[in-house]
């Protein structure tokens, strides 16, 4: 399948001034599973430019904060309920500042990391693999008992393992593919609901 740059979803996000066309795939999994509530605390992990950003804080209103972090800088925004972290999601100081920001325990933590792709297909996909674990530990870290995980993923060997890995910690674990995902793209979508923290996490 061709990759079209410049898609409808692109075009569509431009006239309704959002800054990717992502953020139509955190409006049709919300639409799918209701994962952000009105006064949630959310994590967005890889969230530059910020599409998914506009649209999580739309949806947790002014009681609600949404802490987002990325290796590039975000343009910042006006909405007072948005706050920018620039770092690696791995680090620990990263994750203490995440904590700090959202001013309590997070009810939803996205990803949609991605790696800048090598073109090596092993190596892309083994980044891709370590990102999603980092997603996981710090849902397990930030999650409040019963938060959710929305994590981005790519088809590959590893996914039956990482699954396995998700039901461990999470009562409920499905895949799904927004519309808006790039044709031809193996990427899909992780949710996991239920977080069950272990009982020395809870206990901490
Ligand atoms: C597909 S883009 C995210 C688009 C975003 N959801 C939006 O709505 O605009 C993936 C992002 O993941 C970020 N990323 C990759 N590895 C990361 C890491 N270790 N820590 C933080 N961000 C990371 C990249 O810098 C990139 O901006």
């Amino acid at each position: 399948m061709a990759y079209i740059p410049q898609d409808r979803f692109f075009k569509k996000a431009k006239q309704d001034g959002y800054r990717s066309r992502a953020a139509y795939k955190l409006i049709e999994l919300q639409e799918r599973f209701r994962l952000i509530n009105n006064g949630n605390r959310i994590v967005d992990l890889g969230a530059a430019p910020g599409g998914w950003l506009q649209v999580a804080a739309k949806l947790v209103g002014a009681s609600g904060k949404v802490v987002g972090v990325d290796l590039q800088a975000i343009q910042p925004f006006q909405e007072k309920n948005i706050a920018l972290l620039q770092g690696d999601a791995l680090n620990d100081e990263i994750q203490r500042q995440i904590n700090e920001l959202l001013g309590g325990m997070a009810h939803c933590v996205l990803s949609d990391m991605a790696p800048k792709l090598s073109g090596i297909r092993d190596a892309d996909l083994a980044r891709c693999q370590e990102l999603n674990r980092l997603a996981l530990q710090v849902a397990q870290q930030l999650l409040i008992p019963g938060g959710s995980l929305l994590v981005k993923s790519f088809v590959s060997e590893d996914l039956q393992a990482f699954s396995a890995e998700l039901k461990k910690s999470f009562a409920s674990v499905q895949r799904t593919k927004p519309e808006a995902s790039r044709q031809g793209s193996s990427e899909f979508y992780f949710y996991a609901k239920g977080f069950q923290p272990k009982p020395s996490a809870a206990a901490s």
